[in-house]
C-alpha cells in the first residue's frame, strides 16, 4: 500500500468512527477521537480512551497525559507526528471511567482495521486496558518495559508489542513517571528487534518461494543485513532540520 492509499484508508475509518453508534459511549461524546499520526510510520501507540480535552478537540492525547507523552517521546528524539496515536475506545467514557468490556469489543474492529492499514513493526501500549488487548492476562507491574510478539488477530500481522504505563498514571506517581522514562528508553531497541523479526520473516517467505536457478545468491546474502532491509519510514525519525542526536543513530 502506498502512503497515499494508507492515508485514504485511515480517513475512511476515521469518517466511520466520527458517526459511529455501535456502543453506548456515542451518546455522551462531544467528538469521537479516531486517532492521528504519520500514515507511513513503523510505530503505533495505543491508549485507553479519550479524556475531557480529547473529547472536545477530537484528537488523542492533547491534555496533560498528552503533554507527558510528548515529553516521553522527546526523551528518545521522537515527535508525536512521527508515530500514529490512537485508543482502544474512540469515544470518551463518562467521567473518565474505565471502558466496559462490551464497549471495548464494539470498538475493537476500528483499531484492528487501523493496524491492518498501518502494518506497524512495533505497537506500544499505554496502560492496562491497551496492554490487556495485546498481552492478555499479563500484570502491568511485570510487563511494562518488555516486548512480545503481537497476536495477528489484533490486526498487527507482524509486530512486536511493547508495554508502557499509562501517562496519566505517571502524572499521579513520581515513581511511575521515573519508570516510564526508563521504559521509553527501551523503545528504539524494541523497534530494531521488531525490524529484525520482520526482515527474517520476509526472508523466510522469500526462501519458501521457488527461486530462479540463476538468483539464489541474492536471497542468501540478504539475511546478513536485516535492519537495513525493510524500514518503512526511517526518514520519519530523522527530520532534516533535526540536530544530530545519538539516539537517532539507531535509525
Ligand atoms: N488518555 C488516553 O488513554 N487516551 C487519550 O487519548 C488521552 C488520555
Ligand atoms: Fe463507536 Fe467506538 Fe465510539 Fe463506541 S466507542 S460509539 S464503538 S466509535
Amino acid at each position: 500500500m502506498t502512503d497515499a492509499e494508507r492515508r485514504v484508508a485511515l480517513d475512511t475509518i476515521a469518517a466511520e468512527v466520527n458517526v459511529c453508534t455501535r456502543c453506548r459511549l456515542h451518546a455522551g461524546r462531544t467528538r469521537a477521537v479516531p486517532g492521528e499520526g504519520n500514515p507511513d510510520t513503523e510505530v503505533v501507540f495505543v491508549g485507553e480512551g479519550p479524556g475531557f480535552n480529547e473529547d472536545r478537540q477530537g484528537r488523542p492525547f492533547v491534555g496533560r497525559a498528552g503533554d507527558l507523552l510528548v515529553k516521553l517521546l522527546g526523551s528518545i528524539g521522537w515527535r508525536r507526528e512521527d508515530v500514529f496515536i490512537t485508543n482502544i475506545v474512540k469515544c470518551r467514557p463518562p467521567d473518565n471511567r474505565d471502558p466496559e468490556p462490551d464497549e471495548i469489543a464494539a470498538c475493537l474492529p476500528y483499531l484492528q482495521r487501523q493496524l491492518t492499514v498501518l502494518d506497524p513493526a512495533l505497537v506500544v501500549t499505554l496502560g492496562r486496558h491497551s496492554m490487556g488487548r495485546f498481552m492478555p492476562g499479563a500484570p502491568i507491574s511485570r510487563t511494562h518495559g518488555t516486548v512480545r510478539p503481537a497476536d495477528p488477530a489484533t490486526g498487527a500481522s507482524d509486530a512486536l508489542v511493547y508495554a508502557l504505563y499509562h501517562p496519566a498514571a505517571a502524572l499521579r506517581s513520581t515513581e511511575v513517571e521515573r519508570q516510564s522514562f526508563e521504559d521509553v528508553a527501551g523503545i528504539p531497541r524494541a523497534l530494531v528487534d521488531a525490524r529484525t523479526k520482520r526482515a527474517e520473516q520476509m526472508i523466510a517467505v522469500a526462501e519458501a518461494e521457488p527461486t530462479e536457478p540463476a538468483e539464489p545468491a541474492a536471497a542468501a546474502t540478504s539475511p546478513a543485513t536485516p535492519i537495513a532491509a525493510p524500514p518503512v519510514s526511517a526518514a520519519a525519525f530523522t527530520p532534516p532540520d533535526a540536530p544530530p542526536d545519538d539516539q537517532l543513530t539507531l535509525f
